[in-house]
């Protein structure tokens, strides 16, 4: 390969005497080689679905030719003390809804299937130290097991879209990490958290509640949804809001985890770049750890200072 001026500054032109066509960067290449077959998305499940996994399909179907749902509980991302044995496991009803939703293709993998050569002889993808912040300081290796298993995934269906719940908001931020890390040829998309009436976003947990347990689930989201207004309203005391929020969630009757406030992309505490915050929170009520989040933008720190100026 020759080089050139052109080249180096990566503008993919059909160079005048090459008789092959040159791709400069990844996406380009990417782009040309795909050119003509019709687009794949794909959605990941652990499967008893909802209308949460449901909007996930609703926008794969939007933007893709095709649709694939896989349907597996992973045991790499349960911790030993977690509810893997007990996950809910409704593939039946599951199949119903998806094919009343017009999926193309269900992927639904034995665990022997995923991983013929055991937990331990299969390679694992280790994420980022954001891997080990939030819910994975409490979970640990969890997020391990999460972006293995969706790593096998992408691999298996070879998708041009993946389609993620703003709800896993932790998740989301590490998926998109490492597909653009590992320059997988895929675009994670993220989609807004399908909630209840009483804003408790859905979720599978949400079977292990009683009637009471789910009344007061809802402080949930009023507690974060609480602490965005005051962000809105000018609050900058990040850990006397966070430290109020967890005190609203334990007069509920939650035993909390975190409540936190952070910059939405780095997951780090919000610093003079951040412009903008997710609030994030994890707790458990009765049998259930659920969590939840919400976004808000604020000004830049050093935008305003400059301003000001
Ligand atoms: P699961 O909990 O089944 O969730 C599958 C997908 O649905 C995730 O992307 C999740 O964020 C999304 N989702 C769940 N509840 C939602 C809601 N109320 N609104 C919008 N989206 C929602 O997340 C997993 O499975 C697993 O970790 C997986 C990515 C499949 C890897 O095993």
């Amino acid at each position: 390969m020759r080089s050139s001026p052109e080249r180096s500054q990566g503008r993919n032109t059909r160079l005048p005497d090459a008789r092959v066509d040159v791709a400069e960067d990844i996406a380009t290449l990417r782009d040309r080689l795909r050119a003509g077959r019709g687009s794949v998305g794909l959605v990941p499940t652990m499967g008893n679905l909802h209308e949460g996994h449901l909007a996930l399909v609703a926008a794969c179907r939007q933007t893709c030719d095709v649709c694939v749902v896989s349907v597996f509980v992973n045991p790499t991302q349960f911790g030993p003390n977690e509810d893997f044995a007990s996950y809910p496991r409704t593939l039946d009803d599951d199949l119903r809804l998806l094919g009343d939703a017009g999926v193309d293709h269900v992927f639904a993998p034995s665990v022997d299937a995923m991983y013929p050569e055991g937990r331990d002889g299969t390679v694992t993808i280790s994420l980022p130290v954001l891997a080990n912040t939030l819910c994975g300081a409490s979970r640990p290796g969890h997020f391990d097991g999460v972006g293995t298993v969706v790593a096998k995934l992408l691999n298996i269906v070879a998708p041009d879209k993946a389609f993620f719940g703003e709800k896993d908001w932790q998740q989301l931020t590490l998926i998109r990490a490492m597909a653009r890390q590992l320059d997988m040829p895929v675009e994670v998309v993220g989609v807004p958290t399908v909630r209840e009436p009483s804003g408790l976003a859905l979720s599978s947990r949400n079977n292990y509640l009683t009637d009471d347990e789910r009344r007061r689930a809802a402080t949930l989201n009023r507690v974060l949804t609480g602490i965005k207004t005051a962000v809105e309203d000018g609050c900058r005391d990040y850990p006397s809001a966070e430290e109020r929020g967890s005190r609203n969630l334990v007069e509920a009757g939650f035993d909390v985890d975190y409540v936190a406030i952070r910059d939405a992309e780095r997951l780090c505490a919000p610093d003079t770049e951040t412009t903008s915050l997710r609030i994030l929170a994890a707790a458990r009520i009765g049998r259930a750890r659920l969590i939840d989040n919400v976004g808000v933008e604020i000004a830049r720190t050093s935008d305003r200072v400059r301003y000001a100026g």
